[in-house]
């Protein structure tokens, strides 16, 4: 049952189109290639948002250009499958303008987050909230997402369930539960 309309976006002018200022909050995820852990996150998180009835707008983005235009790696989609989730979304790299639009912006690993707060000192207003995602993890054993690019299934597992915790973590924040 779709309770939600949660979209995703593939550029600033699609995002603009939607009139997204009729969201609760715009989400964005983010990670060095995009292929792995952000779109398997906006994947995860957009399901259990929608699965709640919350009316959230999610995308994700990679610090790298070295992947853009392309489906998550097929190993991410695997293990997203294996939970019911369909990854569509197409890479596409970090922009100055995703400060202004977004309210939440959430790196998986220190890198990505710094490569961030630099590239953020260059938006003329800001919106976005930046964050390591783990902050929203109960398991507080490590603040970053470990990448699982290189890994085996086994690693592209323990990200899946990792994004699992800092979702259920982020809902709770977002909903002030
Ligand atoms: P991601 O993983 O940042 O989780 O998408 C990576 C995917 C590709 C590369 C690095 C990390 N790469 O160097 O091509």
């Amino acid at each position: 049952m779709e309770l939600i309309n949660c979209l995703k976006a593939t550029s600033l002018a699609s995002i603009q189109a939607k009139n997204l200022d009729n969201y609760m909050k715009k989400i964005l995820f983010l990670c060095l290639g995009n292929i792995c852990r952000s779109p398997l996150a906006e994947g995860v998180f957009s399901t259990m948002a929608a699965e709640q009835g919350l009316d959230l707008f999610v995308d994700s983005a990679g610090t790298g250009a070295y992947h853009i235009g392309e489906l998550p790696y097929h190993a991410t989609r695997k293990v997203a499958k294996k939970y019911g989730i369909e990854l569509t979304h197409k890479a596409r790299q970090l922009k100055v303008a995703d400060f202004e639009v977004f309210d939440y912006i959430l790196a998986m690993d220190n890198n990505n987050f710094r490569h961030a707060d630099q590239l953020s000192q260059k938006a003329s207003s800001m919106r976005a909230s930046l964050h390591l995602f783990r902050e929203f993890d109960s398991d507080k054993s490590s603040m970053e997402v470990d990448d699982p690019y290189y890994g085996t299934e086994k690693d592209f597992e323990k990200c899946y369930q990792t994004v699992k915790r800092c979702s259920e973590g982020l809902l709770m924040f977002l909903t002030n539960r």
